[in-house]
């Protein structure tokens, strides 16, 4: 089942690849959930959810808590009369300044189907700022939000750092993580560069992490794109390469290929 969320870097394509390595266990750990792809294509007795970004993880807790009550809620904005962009931006406005939770999570998933191509994007003060995206018809994912709602009874969601989710990690649990990926541009300043916060001293944070529960009898799986640096800072863990295909944004709409890969820490 897809993700009711447009995400950038989401599974949803390879996550049989990711199947066929992840080992069985009592819990799935998702140090950065994002939209959920594999939680939502895996069969684990429980789950525990994390992400950095706030407003990801109180909209799962909206749906989790209220399923059925809060899908309805939601389609409540999916209306031809909000697909302008005039409501677009009354809609954005009020979401970067209300204190009503239910109301910021479904404003959340109208400007994730109706922003310019499902970007999730802040500026310095943290307002939402993706423009409008110009769609005919904006989806409105009823049937991927009933069947999250239901995998969700069996899952715990938690906003916070990939380093305090792997620091209460248990044996029997079994991780996944998909972190940022690392850049593939030759011209960016590697050492330096981050996006989002999340820049080369993270990545090998999260390595080093990775290691240390594997040496605990805990399994950890990362993605990431398959670089000299990045194999370089996973060279305790098995490497399993493979080509995506993506959309390579620098010059327009390019379709390219480009590698990745799966790191098994055991
Ligand atoms: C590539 S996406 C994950 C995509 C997910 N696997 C999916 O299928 O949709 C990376 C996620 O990491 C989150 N993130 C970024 N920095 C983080 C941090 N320091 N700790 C935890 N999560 C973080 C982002 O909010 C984003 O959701």
């Amino acid at each position: 089942m897809k993700p009711f969320l447009k995400w950038a870097g989401n599974k949803y394509k390879i996550v049989d690849k990711i199947k066929a390595l992840l080992p069985p266990g009592d819990r799935l750990v998702e140090p950065f959930v994002g939209s959920g792809a594999v939680f939502l294509n895996t069969n684990y007795p429980h789950y525990l959810l994390t992400d950095a970004n706030a407003d990801l993880i109180t909209l799962y807790q909206h749906l989790q808590a209220e399923g059925e009550a809060f899908i309805d809620y939601c389609r409540t904005l999916f209306t031809p009369e909000n697909n302008n962009k005039d409501r677009y931006y009354a809609l954005r406005d009020e979401f970067n300044s209300t204190t009503d939770l239910r109301r910021k999570s479904a404003v959340f998933l109208y400007m994730n189907k109706h922003g310019y191509n499902g970007l999730c994007r802040y500026n310095m003060q943290g307002g939402f700022n993706v423009p409008f995206g110009r769609y005919k018809r904006p989806y409105f994912p009823q049937a991927e939000m009933r069947h999250f709602a239901q995998k969700a009874r069996h899952a715990t969601f938690q906003h916070s750092n990939f380093v305090a989710t792997m620091a209460a990690c248990q044996p029997g649990d079994v991780l996944y993580c998909d972190p940022p990926y690392v850049p593939l541009s030759q011209t960016a300043n590697f050492t330096s560069y981050s996006a989002n916060g999340f820049g080369w001293t993270e990545q090998q944070e999260l390595a080093q992490q990775a290691a240390n529960l594997a040496q605990r009898g805990i399994p950890v799986i990362i993605s990431n794109h398959d670089t000299a640096e990045v194999r370089q800072a996973y060279n305790t863990a098995t490497i399993e390469s493979f080509e995506v295909r993506r959309y390579i944004s620098c010059n327009g709409d390019k379709r390219d290929k480009a590698a990745e890969l799966l790191a098994l820490f055991s």
